[in-house]
């Protein structure tokens, strides 16, 4: 099956805007030897033993299932950031919020490609629920060294309603020229 880094990060972020969060902040850090990224929500939260069961591939509720793109959610991204020399982490309070981080090699050969980058912050503003989406880049590589950071309640302040054709044009113009040598 064929993925990219950023499904994976689509993936937790849905989690997350599901989780009827107000702010959802999504940092996407890249050097030429490693990706991480973190997801940090002020939803639901989960204890312990539900954090626990989220965690285990063998547990699933069966219901919802029909939009699945690359497997089992949280498990899937534990399996594949071990098995591509990175690791993760996961806190989460009841009624609080949680954060979920993982990193990647890039030079481990398992790792997936990244997927474009512009693409996954475009689809991040667009998920439905909190009020907003906060996305914070940062590349340190040798070839680009920068970082930006984009709003979902700025973005929508200037283009207006980010679901029209037009402002999609737009947004998706305006997220590749950030990304883009200056
Ligand atoms: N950020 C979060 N806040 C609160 N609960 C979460 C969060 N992320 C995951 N969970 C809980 O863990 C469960 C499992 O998440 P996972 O992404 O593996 O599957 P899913 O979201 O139920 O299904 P799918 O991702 O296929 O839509 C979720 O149903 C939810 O109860
Ligand atoms: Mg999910």
């Amino acid at each position: 099956m064929h993925f990219t880094v950023s499904d994976l990060v689509l993936d937790i972020v849905q989690n997350a805007a599901e989780a009827q969060s107000k702010i959802v902040t999504v940092t996407l850090e890249e050097s030429d030897q490693e990706f991480r990224f973190t997801v940090q929500d002020d939803g639901k939260g989960m204890t312990s033993e539900e954090l626990q069961k989220a965690l285990d591939p063998f547990h699933s509720d069966g219901i919802k299932h029909p939009h699945r793109k690359v497997g089992l959610g949280l498990p899937f991204l534990v399996q594949t950031a071990e098995q591509c020399g990175g690791g993760w982490d996961i806190q989460s309070k009841k009624g609080q919020g949680t954060m979920v981080r993982a990193w990647f090699s890039l030079e481990h050969v398992d790792t997936p490609p990244l997927g474009d980058i512009p693409s996954l912050i475009r689809m991040v503003l667009l998920l439905p629920g909190p009020e907003d989406m906060v996305v914070r880049r940062n590349l340190t590589k040798a070839a680009r060294n920068t970082c930006y950071e984009v709003r979902k309640t700025e973005l929508q302040d200037v283009l207006g309603n980010l679901e029209e054709a037009g402002s999609q044009v737009l947004l998706d113009q305006y997220l590749h020229s950030l990304e883009e040598e200056d």
